[in-house]
């Protein structure tokens, strides 16, 4: 049986530590849509026609730590506003997020086109300052000298782009849970996200595979 959970929100909200957690507490997979655009963009840096790219994408490129730079966000916000790009990559996502057993995918357009008719969603979300912080704070751990206003001016370059573009822009869906972290622990936030799957569940029977009913 297929169970899915959609979490989109925007850049450093907290979205992929939500759904890692969530994946592992129910025994669901889990796709951070983030990394197919970051691959695409990377290639696209290195020459290559994005739509090319991303129509022969490789899962295992998923895997490269060199996605996570700035420079490769930046690019694959780019890339993620051309419709044939997006279009490339629908097919995957859609097989993923109804695969048997469950999944949860996090990104921009989970609850609004990839998977609309998903058990669950959450839209995740916090302050601008306090998402640049967390973004700033990763980026500092991987031991990158970049300031505090930099990391926010991306953010909000990134962010505009992606709820502005004309196609699968990042915006709440209607049904979708808001979950605004700017206050939370990581560890309030996770049990917010995680009642919320565990509701959903009890909703569609308590069937679901890898179910888990702990309170
Ligand atoms: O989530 P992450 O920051 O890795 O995403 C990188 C970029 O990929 C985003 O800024 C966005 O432009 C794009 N993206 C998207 N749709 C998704 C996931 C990511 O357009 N579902």
């Amino acid at each position: 049986m297929s169970f899915c959970v959609a979490i989109d929100g925007p850049a450093a909200a907290g979205k992929g530590t939500i759904a890692r957690a969530v994946a592992a507490r129910f025994g669901f997979a889990h796709l951070d849509s983030g990394l197919l655009y970051r691959a695409v963009g990377r290639r696209s840096l290195a020459g290559e026609d994005p739509v090319e790219a991303a129509r022969t994408l490789d899962a295992r490129e998923l895997d490269d730590p060199a996605l996570r730079t700035p420079e490769v966000a930046e690019a694959a916000s780019r890339v993620a506003a051309m419709p044939q790009v997006r279009q490339a990559l629908v097919d995957f996502q859609r097989a993923f997020a109804r695969r048997a057993g469950g999944a949860v995918l996090d990104g921009r357009d989970i609850g609004t086109v990839i998977c609309p008719e998903a058990e669950v969603k959450l839209f995740v979300t916090a302050s601008d300052e306090v998402r640049a912080r967390r973004r700033h704070a990763e980026l500092r751990a991987q031991g990158r000298e970049v300031s505090l206003a930099q990391v926010a001016a991306d953010l909000r370059a990134r962010d505009s782009r992606d709820a502005a573009r004309a196609i699968a822009p990042l915006r709440r869906a209607d049904d979708a849970v808001l979950l605004d972290t700017t206050a939370m622990s990581i560890e309030q936030a996770l049990e917010q996200a995680i009642g919320h799957v565990r509701a959903a569940m009890c909703r569609s029977g308590c069937s679901g595979a890898g179910s888990d009913a702990r309170g």
